[in-house]
């Protein structure tokens, strides 16, 4: 009885994978939030080096991975899948369930598998200083990082919320030489106004992002950094699911089902995009489902659309699955969900009908992590307890069908600083958020209006 499948540091990827390359229709343009005509490379220079620039627009379907983003990728990868076989037992399921486990990088999570490779490009064009915003830590963790292995200096503007939640988050950005403030600041204008109207507000992800960009863009030696949402940080994520084909092989399997959790959608298209390269280039298909939460409803309950990826409205319009760039969600304890928008190549995929999506409470995103932790015994990120939830609900629908079908999905990350919204849930303090329907037709009603 095999439970890990392990590949050889020769063994990892030496490319990434890029399924715009397989896309049967091309993206929608990206459009300036000015002439709201289709942004230019230069457009973007402010913000990316060009380098990264190009990653965003290539239809190339493989990318080469630098050889010192493979040495440092070594110190974690390749990153072990298990079989759940504890997991299966406790269910009394037909199902064979495999997960990729993302949290045995230093930072805990999937994050450091794009921040190394945009410190490394940002470095190589000369920058000194990123800028960026996380929710859940996971995001300004990795690039704290991946910023003291490169040389450069991060701010790192810290959602409130979770600022709050998880002050041990804040001390491992330190130790790697970051700063960290929360969200929203005193440090910018737009974190000014904001505090203006509300002093005690909580933040999002929306918000910190304006933050992070306005610095940017004020000094030609910053630059910014995005943990999820864009073209190229999807790229990076891919060799999750490269690595995972590699390992299926190993195992002698093939997963009929893959599940991945969706904040901006970058572990979810870490895992599932190459299956879906494979399968839209003849090879076998696999159903894939994406789990979002129930009080950020961007794919289930948002609207396809041009928007903001930011609540100030600097960023370029993208079409994507949205909830409106002023929704603010709950203060639920995924704080790396709580994002209105959705990557434009998961949404774009998502019209294209190539995986469903469904959405989970946060308490039963809980109970599943819990039980996850006493069969497997890693104790899961928040964020991943929802992609947890998704596998045990088809692991019972195969129990129900009395079918041997194989499930793969992704762990993440580990939610070892995510300990007080255990104790929070073992206390009876966690709500469910309801949806609000009053809320989100608010913010979807300050769309901007753009033909397309
Ligand atoms: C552990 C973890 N999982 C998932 C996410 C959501 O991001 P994405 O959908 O880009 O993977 C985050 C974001 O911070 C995270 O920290």
């Amino acid at each position: 009885m095999q439970t890990k499948f392990l590949l050889e540091e020769s063994q990892m990827p030496k490319y990434w994978y890029n399924l715009q390359a397989d896309f049967p229709e091309p993206l929608p343009a990206v459009l300036h939030p000015g002439t709201q005509q289709p942004v230019g490379p230069s457009d973007l220079e402010p913000l990316f080096p060009m380098s990264l620039i190009e990653q965003e627009v290539t239809t190339e379907r493989e990318v080469e991975i630098p050889e010192p983003v493979r040495d440092v990728y070594k110190l974690w990868r390749p990153a072990p899948l298990y079989r759940a076989h504890g997991l299966e037992k406790a269910l009394g399921t037909p199902a064979k369930i495999f997960y990729k486990y993302e949290g045995v990088s230093p930072a805990g999570s999937h994050k450091p598998n794009t921040a190394i490779p945009q410190a490394f490009y940002n470095r190589e064009a000369g920058i000194r200083t990123l800028t960026t915003e996380t929710g859940a830590g996971q995001w300004g963790t990795s690039l704290s990082f991946a910023g003291s292995l490169f040389d450069m200096d991060v701010t790192v503007f810290q959602v409130r919320v979770s600022y709050n939640q998880k002050p041990y988050r804040r001390a491992v950005m330190e130790t790697y030489g970051a700063k960290c403030v929360a969200s929203p600041s005193e440090l910018t204008e737009f974190g000014r106004k904001v505090l203006a109207e509300n002093p005690d507000h909580t933040g999002s992800l929306g918000i910190a992002i304006s933050e992070a960009v306005e610095l940017a863009v004020q000094d030609p030696n910053t630059k910014y950094a995005l943990g999820s949402v864009l073209n190229h940080v999807l790229l990076h994520q891919s060799i999750i699911g490269l690595e995972s084909m590699q390992q299926m092989e190993m195992a002698d399997c093939w997963p009929d089902v893959i599940v991945g959790c969706t904040g901006g959608g970058s572990n979810f298209a870490g895992i599932a995009f190459p299956f879906m390269g494979h399968a839209l280039r003849g090879g076998q298909k696999s159903r894939i489902v994406a789990v979002e939460p129930s009080a950020c409803p961007t794919l289930t309950r948002g609207k396809y659309a041009y928007d903001y990826g930011d609540t100030a409205h600097m960023t370029p319009l993208t079409k994507m699955h949205t909830l409106g760039s002023d929704f603010t969600p709950p203060g639920f304890h995924a704080g790396g969900l709580r994002y209105h928008g959705m990557a434009p190549m998961v949404s774009h995929a998502k019209e294209l009908g190539l995986f469903e999506a469904v959405s989970y409470t946060q308490r039963e995103c809980f109970e599943a992590g819990v039980l996850f932790a006493r069969n497997e015994g890693i104790v899961p990120a928040p964020e991943a307890n929802h992609a947890v939830k998704g596998a045990i609900d088809e692991a019972l629908r195969c129990k129900r069908e009395g079918k041997e079908e194989v499930i793969l999905f992704n762990l993440c990350g580990h939610g070892h600083f995510d300990m007080a919204a255990y104790t929070s849930y073992f206390a009876g303090d966690l709500s469910d958020y309801e949806y609000d329907e009053q809320e989100l037709a608010m913010a979807l009603s300050g769309l901007p209006s753009v033909s397309g």
